[in-house]
């Protein structure tokens, strides 16, 4: 099976012996303790699956800086992207050697993780400048990756952490979400040996579906991992629960029996489009795969990217052999009205747009909303009654 990067084996920091989590959380009742951000919680709940081996913890200024920059932590492991955990006030944690994170996505506010403090380090604004110039492309704070990341507080507190829970992703999303050792042993104890994974934050439409099934067929795999997004999205972005229904329908209906894996990881949408395609990849990585899909404005926002830019970087920017994960680059995916299928536009070099079925994500939310179908070349029609359900409920 393919290793994870830059280790081994995978290393969760999740703590699995109930003893021992149980006792943490006790000790944890009466450490200091911070509310940290979304964000924060979502990185933690990441490396408590094993997804961000072998990181440790939460990075130090210095680290965050050198990922940011060329992807490289100060010991020369490579890391796509900060992983910091800011605050905007520390007078409660100050001195302390221990902290316990809370979260700030449960009610009440439960511990989220323990951890051992290395420093707290305040960060200047060239600091935050380049960092979020260098990770999202631009310092526009109508990013919504930019705003969120900016706007979450100047204190980064860096350690080792143990992780005590997998935040609101395992109770609101039992049969999605995973961990990558979960997910690493279904592969295992399927026996699949190729693997692709698709990354999404969408339904899955005919060009997504048929992505998956050419990347298969490409790399003659056993199997397709769907690994679905299940934190935080911009406003206008389909809520998980119902992009998991329909992605469960699609894959139920037209995918051959025991060929998909259907699973989420509990994080919130960067849209860093070409530096977060990089986190995408490394993360598949570490939950087995061996191929991952890259498409399209992978993880893009607005007109920020190039629009095959996630695909470039790891070419330009992404140190020789960091990773071992393939990548399978997708163009341009659309039915062609001249064949009756989908296919990718480089393989229809003979047509022009007007052979293609193409609807803009806007043209598509508008069709659903007013109860009106898109297209079957567009829109599987069990996968667009999901979706007319749902917009029409916005409007009631
Ligand atoms: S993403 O933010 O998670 O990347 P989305 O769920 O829409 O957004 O896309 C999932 C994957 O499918 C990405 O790799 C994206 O590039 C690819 N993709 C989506 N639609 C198309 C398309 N029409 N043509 C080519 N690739 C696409």
């Amino acid at each position: 099976m393919i290793k994870p990067v830059g280790s081994d084996v995978l290393q969760p920091l999740f703590v699995y012996d109930t003893d021992e989590h149980h006792e943490l959380l006790h000790e944890a009742e009466a450490m200091p303790s911070v509310i940290v951000s979304s964000q924060a919680a979502g990185n933690a709940v990441m490396m408590g699956g094993g997804y961000f081996t072998p990181l440790k913890g939460f990075m130090t200024v210095g680290d965050a800086m050198g990922c940011a920059e060329n992807m490289k932590m100060s010991d020369g492991s490579f890391f796509p992207v900060p992983v910091l955990c800011l605050l905007e006030d520390v007078d409660d944690i100050r001195g302390a050697k221990r902290i316990a994170l809370r979260d700030p996505n449960v009610e009440g506010n439960p511990i989220l993780a323990v951890m051992d403090v290395n420093t707290i380090e305040e960060i200047n604004d060239t600091q935050m400048q380049v960092m979020t110039e260098r990770v999202y492309g631009t310092l526009d704070m109508e990013h919504p990756g930019v705003n969120t990341f900016n706007s979450q507080g100047r204190f980064a507190v860096s350690g080792p952490i143990k992780v005590l829970s997998f935040s609101y992703f395992q109770n609101d999303f039992p049969d999605t979400f995973r961990t990558a050792v979960e997910i690493r042993n279904e592969i295992q104890e399927r026996g699949w040996k190729t693997i692709v994974s698709f990354q999404t934050r969408n339904p899955m439409h005919r060009a997504h579906e048929e992505l998956c099934k050419m990347a298969m067929d490409s790399v003659d795999a056993d199997g397709v991992v769907v690994h679905m997004l299940l934190g935080k999205l911009k406003p206008g972005d389909i809520p998980a629960p119902v992009r998991d229904a329909a992605i469960r329908k699609m894959a139920e209906l037209y995918f051959p029996p025991n060929t998909v894996m259907i699973t989420g990881y509990g994080f919130d949408m960067l849209y860093a489009g070409p530096r977060e395609a990089v986190l995408h990849a490394y993360f598949r990585q570490n939950m087995g795969s061996t191929h991952f899909i890259i498409g399209r404005d992978h993880a893009g926002v607005g007109d920020y990217y190039g629009a095959f830019d996630a695909q470039t970087i790891f070419k330009s920017e992404v140190p020789e052999n960091a990773l071992e994960i393939a990548i399978f680059e997708a163009d341009h995916t659309a039915y062609s009205k001249k064949l009756n299928r989908v296919v990718m536009m480089r393989d229809a070099p003979d047509h022009t747009k007007e052979d293609f079925v193409l609807l803009s994500g806007t043209k598509v939310r508008e069709m659903l909303g007013q109860g009106i179908a898109p297209p079957p070349e567009f829109s599987r029609p069990e996968v667009a009654e999901i979706l007319m359900n749902y917009y029409q409920s916005l409007g009631k």
